[in-house]
């Protein structure tokens, strides 16, 4: 039985955020950030304060990237690496904090690839190597780091995963089981994490114009289901700010579908 003097008192701080400032004073790192969604999430993150880095294989495009996000604050760098190369994580998180001024706060996990056209017919070995060693064993590998690294430094922190509605759907596409193995990973670690104050989310868009996804050759914006059209990578954006936010602190282990509603389970006859 709990008598008063055993009852401990537990102290809470709502997260605070104001408008143009949610991200103030955070450093952020966004793999993939170069183009498509981990470009328009780090405009997104600058635009709320926070230090961004962006990564990515491709040096030149990221420089690119970087120099367009700069165009109103200087607050975005850039550093080439293959999310692959993951053996060095030690080595690339020193460069990250060196690039940002400081320790890393947030960790946002888009770089992904889509092998469009595959299905049970025609996946080949190479193909499903591809898609599982970037999608899932990179970011699985990348992210352990991360975690770690985020454990040592004490100060919480949080991880970002960038998903797919595929994730959830009838696929039989390699990309579509590597982001479901990929949700149940943000899961995992969102259990392990959580007395460290630490968090893993996920967002999971649906089809969203990008480098994966362009706008067909009338720039149009082609119909999806029940929403009618594609997403906009802006619009993924502002979902994985608020979960990079201290708004969202008593959210963890969620992947938030971001697909206008196009995986509503409906009963067919309707
Ligand atoms: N567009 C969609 O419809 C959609 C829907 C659901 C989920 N997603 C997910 O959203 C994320 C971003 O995709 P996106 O649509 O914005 O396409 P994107 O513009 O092609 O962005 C993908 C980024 O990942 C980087 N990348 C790929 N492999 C990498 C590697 N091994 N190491 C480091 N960086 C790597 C690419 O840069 P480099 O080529 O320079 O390396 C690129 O900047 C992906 O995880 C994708 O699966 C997209």
């Amino acid at each position: 039985m709990q008598t008063e003097s055993s009852v401990q008192p537990v102290y809470v701080t709502v997260g605070q955020a104001s408008p143009g400032e949610l991200l103030a004073g955070k450093r952020v790192v966004v793999t993939g950030g170069g183009s498509g969604i981990g470009k328009e999430i780090a405009r997104a993150a600058a635009k709320q304060g926070a230090a961004v880095l962006i990564t990515g294989r491709n040096g030149e495009k990221l420089e690119k990237a970087a120099a367009e996000l700069n165009e109103q604050k200087q607050s975005v760098s850039c550093l080439a690496w293959d999310i692959c190369d993951f053996a060095d994580m030690p080595g690339v998180l020193q460069k990250a904090e060196a690039l940002l001024g400081g320790e890393i706060d947030c960790w946002v996990n888009n770089a992904g690839i889509y092998p469009g056209g595959y299905s049970f017919r025609n996946t080949t070995e190479a193909v499903w190597d591809r898609v599982f060693d970037i999608n899932l064993k990179a970011t699985c590998f990348v992210s352990n780091a991360v975690a770690n690294y985020l454990i040592e430094k004490g100060n919480g922190g949080s991880l970002l995963f960038i998903s797919s509605e595929t994730g959830s759907c009838a696929y039989t596409n390699p990309y579509g089981m590597s982001k479901a193995a990929l949700n149940s990973y943000i899961k995992g670690l969102a259990y392990d994490l959580t007395r460290y104050g630490i968090r893993s989310n996920g967002v999971a868009p649906g089809i969203t114009v990008s480098d994966i996804n362009p706008r067909d050759t009338a720039g149009d914006l082609h119909a999806e289901p029940i929403i009618g059209r594609m997403l906009l990578p802006e619009e993924i954006a502002q979902t994985a700010i608020f979960l990079l936010s201290d708004l969202s602190k008593c959210i963890n282990g969620e992947i938030i579908l971001c697909n206008g509603g196009n995986c509503i389970p409906v009963e067919y006859f309707r």
